[in-house]
């Protein structure tokens, strides 16, 4: 099957066992809008848990807030995203279809690095165990011929976006002769900016312009409280202010599930330095978000770091931590080191002193801010596109399962009873009320055990417990396990520390010690 195809399945199977569903379904849906069902906000939540404690509780110098969505509209000038949070766009006049001129670029690119690599898999297997690479990398004449197009194409882009010359990406896009993949056709309109940011009205007030945007970062919210907290928290530098929340952009090529949506959860943490300190900040927080992740346990090589060659103007440094989606490896989290550019632009534009006096140095200065910023959509993507398996059996069969990492699991224990009869529920009920204080159980009685055994491995519970009639007589129970499937009888009295040990968030908090 193709990654593809995996993919397809995937999205399905997020429906069919309420992880994920289209917003609106019952009106035809709405593009790019997700909700997130009876499992999907269990994973979600538990994910969330796992990073607010990874930053607020083991580092004594972060702390987190809650912002809101609405903000005073001048916070977005200062920001920069009024006047320059835009995506070029071109329309196709055929298929009247919309798309991002930068993006189709990008594909193309893609397409010629897809060329390329075909190339040297058809090199490595002419010429066997003595196949050189990079050798073959640099004489091969067509992957040359290829190389030579690519570094013009992405040259020239790169040189259109820097300079914002709408002109020249549409000509490069005429001069690849990018055609459109619904109509076929390169009859393409002119390219536009368009913001990303929703705007709304703040009540009726006539005469006064009440526009607001929907937040497109939850950032700025932390910086606006960058005086609050450090106050009233009697916060000294270094230290961070972490926030959990809804971000929303007018994606105009949005597509991969929930990828790239419109609206969606960021999980961003500012942490504020002294100037000149903002490098080694910056690196030893690189380091560890990257540990937090591997730490989840889908892969250390499904991730890798893609540090930025083109900084935005108020950057000097940043990098994406990026992940080995079904569609390629793309970006999860974003760790930048943004300089005093925000606060310093909140101080200008709000005409307010936002200063720290550091009594070590006995001065005052607007604080540095390293920020790592990760999707919460996306990682809950990442978990969930590594944690589906369909997995043929050795009696012929097929399961799909969820290897989701037990302490992100949504359901934790499927307590079971074998039959409905003999006070087999009854003692079933006796357990789960005494382990649904610890953990998310679920309990079910409908159906075969195999039947009951399958859907639990569709939602990835890591536990199931059954309960025979044995248990009524020696207090042991038979628990499962959702990856080996192997099954094992047990003391009843056993399953808490059998199965907590496994799925707190606590055994991951620990790994980061
Ligand atoms: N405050 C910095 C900031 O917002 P960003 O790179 O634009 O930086 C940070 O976004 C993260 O938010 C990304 O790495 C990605 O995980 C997530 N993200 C951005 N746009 C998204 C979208 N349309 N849908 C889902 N997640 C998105």
């Amino acid at each position: 099957m193709t990654q593809e195809e995996v993919f397809k399945n995937l999205t399905a199977h997020c429906k069919e066992y309420g992880f994920v569903f289209q917003s609106s379904e019952i009106y035809d849906g709405l593009s790019a809008v997700y909700d997130y069902g009876q499992m999907g906000v269990e994973l979600k939540n538990n994910i969330k848990k796992y990073w607010w404690d990874a930053m607020t509780r083991l580092n004594e110098n972060i702390v987190g807030i809650d912002s809101a969505i609405f903000m005073h509209p001048r916070i977005w000038e200062a920001s920069g995203h009024v006047g320059a949070f835009n995506d070029p766009l071109i329309d196709n006049k055929d298929s009247k279809k919309r798309y991002r001129a930068d993006v189709l670029l990008e594909e193309y690119l893609a397409k010629l690095e897809e060329k390329m690599n075909k190339e040297v898999e058809k090199g490595k297997r002419k010429f066997g165990e003595s196949f050189n690479e990079e050798q073959f990398r640099a004489t091969n004449p067509n992957i040359l011929r290829t190389k030579t197009k690519y570094d013009e194409v992405h040259g020239r882009m790169v040189a259109a976006l820097e300079a914002n010359d709408l002109n020249a990406l549409r000509q490069l896009i005429i001069d690849c002769e990018i055609a459109c993949p619904i109509s076929g056709t390169k009859n393409w309109t002119e390219v536009r900016q368009f913001n990303l940011m929703f705007s709304t009205q703040l009540g009726n007030i006539s005469g006064e312009d009440g526009t607001i945007y929907l937040r497109p970062e939850t950032a700025q919210g932390i910086f606006v409280n960058f005086l609050n907290v450090q106050k009233t928290g009697r916060m000294k530098i270094p230290f961070g202010i972490a926030q959990i929340g809804k971000a929303f952009r007018n994606e105009i090529v949005a597509r991969q599930f929930i990828f790239r949506m419109r609206e969606f959860e960021q999980m961003e943490m500012q942490f504020f330095v002294r100037p000149g300190e903002e490098l080694e900040w910056f690196k030893k927080w690189k380091e560890t978000r990257l540990a937090w992740h591997k730490t989840i346990g889908l892969g250390d090589e499904k991730y890798r770091f893609h540090d930025h060659d083109k900084l935005a103007h108020y950057a000097n440094a940043a990098t994406d931590i990026e992940f080995e989606f079904p569609f390629g490896f793309k970006e999860l989290e974003g760790v930048h080191s943004r300089t005093d550019f925000d606060l310093g632009n909140h101080q200008k534009f709000s005409g307010r002193k936002i200063q720290y006096f550091d009594p070590e140095k006995n001065e005052s200065y607007v604080p540095y801010v390293i920020e790592t910023s990760i999707g919460l959509d996306r990682c809950f993507l990442a978990v969930l596109s590594s944690a589906y398996c369909e997995e043929a059996l050795e009696n012929g069969e097929t399961r799909v399962v969820l290897r989701i990492p037990a302490p992100l699991a949504p359901v934790k224990v499927a307590v079971l009873p074998l039959v409905k009869k003999d006070g087999l529920p009854e003692k079933a009920r006796e357990i789960m009320d005494d382990m649904k204080y610890l953990f998310n159980c679920q309990y079910d009685e409908k159906d075969s055990i195999g039947k009951r055994y399958r859907r639990q491995d569709a939602i990835g519970t890591p536990f199931c417990v059954t309960i025979d009639h044995d248990t009524l007589k020696d207090n042991c129970v038979t628990i499962r396990y959702r990856d080996t499937m192997e099954q094992e009888r047990v003391p009843i009295s056993s399953l808490h520390s059998i199965i907590d040990e496994k799925v707190s968030i606590r055994s991951l908090l620990a790994k980061l010690r």
